[in-house]
């Protein structure tokens, strides 16, 4: 059976100890050098943390060999065995879901929290739409429900001496790093605000990275970014999945260089953004001094509240936010819908962003957890599956509110940010792909993850919440650094606009027919979608 990782060997795996018979990371060289100095040893000799009874061998034995490794047919790949996730930022709106997917699909999860978000919520006046209940009794729901025990500590990353005592408790394989403040209005609140989450962000991500050269460096890091580390370029240049391909090239002057194995250009777009582009550089530099491993995920904005674990009992819940300060786009739109105000778009709603369900985004780090960058590795991964124009997103959220009773009606009000309203948008996303994860997009439409949303957005006890949030919504919040809250510019029915403005386009497969035609595929991947301020 056709499997999407079993062909990685040790050198990807997390219980290979490469520390077998060379320090590779106390040489502080590059890799070339450090190869030089193990050939003169001859081989690469590792030992299995899992298998201490194989001694000393070579880092060659394929996960499709390993018996560490089993086979996931549901998935097509082969999981590490009971491996051991820490999710940092578990009480999250997508920690909490990952944590009870893995733990559910076999996985040893464990997790830390420190409420930041549940705190800077009610700081704006606000609370999650879906109610959650508090990590205790999420756990025991999850005992009870799926029969899982999952570890968990309240520590905030930046607690080194915390985090190092757990994370030596534990000694993950995997962490997945989930625990920043996750949206761009709040970092523009303010001075303080601006300070507050880029130390959080920033710092917590470098103290980590120390860590876990310190107690576990074969472990994989699956870092969170943002597809607003890019920005738009008004260029319409692709946005590669972070680094240069081979065959890039700068011309300049009558002269050409490579930029192949470069970073690509960053533009963000907000102190927030910032915050995660000098991660980027901060994960990087690790991966290069010490041999760690990461994925950096640049991932879209996600929607939804559904996942086959957290729709099994209203106490697994994940949090939904809407208030102008923590909310993203659908899940706004929906929300907005259900209490009969208009949907906000702002400004032109020609923007084009990356978005995927939130059972999808799950699926895409499952994918990620089961094969691991090799050592040394910094990698990053566009985790998108679909590109959407705001105005259409709203068109969809109408279209299936209809459907569902409602009367939906669009109003496009002042843009409190600086962004470009019209801008081509081409994003290359072939990793995610070729471990497995088909985009649901062209498959299943962005209808059906809206048509779960309006199903329990609409219940008359969320709805009440819903309604005592919404004066929340409109933002006030404005990159110019004023409080002004946003005028309505103009107000108007659901489909009664023409298609306009540039096509975003996806590429999932390089060398593709497709992938020549943009609107071809954006067409199909895209059905139909609008946009506003999304994360
Ligand atoms: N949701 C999206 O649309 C989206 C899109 C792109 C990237 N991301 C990134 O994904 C990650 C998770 O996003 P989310 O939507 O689940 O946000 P969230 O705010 O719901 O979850 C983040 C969790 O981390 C915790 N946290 C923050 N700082 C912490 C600290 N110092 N110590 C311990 N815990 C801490 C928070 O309390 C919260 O529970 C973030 O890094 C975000 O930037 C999210």
């Amino acid at each position: 059976m056709k499997s999407y990782n079993g062909d990685l060997t040790c050198w990807n795996c997390p219980a290979a100890n490469l520390k077998g018979n060379v320090d590779f990371r106390a040489c502080g060289q590059s890799k070339q050098a450090i190869w030089k100095n193990i050939d003169k040893a001859g081989t690469v000799m590792i030992e299995c943390i899992r298998r201490p009874e194989l001694g000393h061998f070579e880092p060659t034995i394929k996960f499709e060999h390993c018996p560490e490794w089993e086979l996931d047919s549901d998935h097509d790949l082969f999981k590490l065995r009971s491996m051991r996730v820490m999710i940092l930022g578990i009480d999250g709106y997508l920690g909490w879901a990952l944590a009870l997917k893995l733990a559910n699909l076999g996985y040893s999860v464990s997790g830390v929290d420190n409420y930041n978000t549940r705190k800077s919520v009610e700081e704006v006046g606000a609370t999650t739409v879906v109610p959650i209940a508090a990590m205790a009794e999420r756990l025991q729901a999850a005992k009870e429900v799926l029969g899982v025990d999952i570890d968990y500590r309240e520590i905030d990353v930046l607690d080194l001496d915390a985090m190092r005592r757990y994370l030596t408790e534990i000694k993950p394989e995997a962490i997945v790093h989930y625990a920043e403040y996750p949206r761009a209005p709040y970092s523009m609140i303010d001075a303080e605000h601006a300070i507050k989450v880029q130390k959080n962000n920033v710092l917590g991500t470098l103290g980590l990275l120390w860590l876990i050269k310190e107690i576990v460096p074969e472990s994989s890091l699956l870092k969170l970014g943002t597809m607003g580390e890019y920005g738009s370029p008004l260029t319409g240049r692709p946005l590669f999945e972070g680094i240069f391909p081979a065959d890039a090239v700068l011309r300049w002057d009558n002269r050409e260089w490579s930029l192949g194995g470069e970073l690509t250009p960053r533009d963000p777009v907000s102190f927030y953004h910032v915050s995660k582009v000098q991660d980027t550089f901060n994960v990087y530099e690790a991966c290069k001094y010490w041999w760690l491993r990461s994925y950096d995920i640049m991932q879209g904005f996600i929607y939804g509240v559904h996942s086959e674990e957290l729709s099994l009992d209203p106490r697994l819940r994940t949090r939904l936010d809407i208030d102008e300060c923590h909310g993203t786009v659908i899940n706004r739109f929906v929300s907005e819908t259900v209490i009969g105000i208009p949907m906000t778009i702002y400004g032109e709603g020609e923007q084009i962003r990356g978005a995927l369900a939130l059972d999808e985004a799950m699926e895409c780090m499952h994918r990620l957890i089961c094969c691991p960058p090799e050592a040394g590795q910094y990698d990053v991964v566009n985790q998108v599956s679909g590109l959407h124009k705001i105005k259409d997103l709203a068109e969809i959220v109408a279209k299936v509110g209809k459907e569902k009773g409602y009367d939906p009606v669009i109003s496009r009000i002042e843009n409190p940010r600086v962004e470009a309203d019209y801008h081509p948008l081409e994003v290359i996303s072939t990793k995610l792909p070729e471990r497995g994860f088909t985009p649901r997009a062209p498959h299943v439409s962005v209808e059906e993850e809206v048509g779960h949303m309006f199903d329990l957005l609409g219940q008359p006890h969320i709805k009440e919440r819903i309604n005592a949030l919404k004066h929340l919504i409109m933002p006030k919040t404005r990159w110019d650094g004023t409080k002004q809250q946003s005028e309505v510019i103009e107000q108007y029915e659901p489909g009664m606009r023409e298609k306009s403005g540039h096509t975003g386009m996806l590429v999932s497969e390089i060398g593709a027919d497709e992938a020549s035609n943009g609107d071809a595929v954006d067409a199909e991947r895209a059905p139909a979608a609008g946009a506003t301020s999304t994360s």
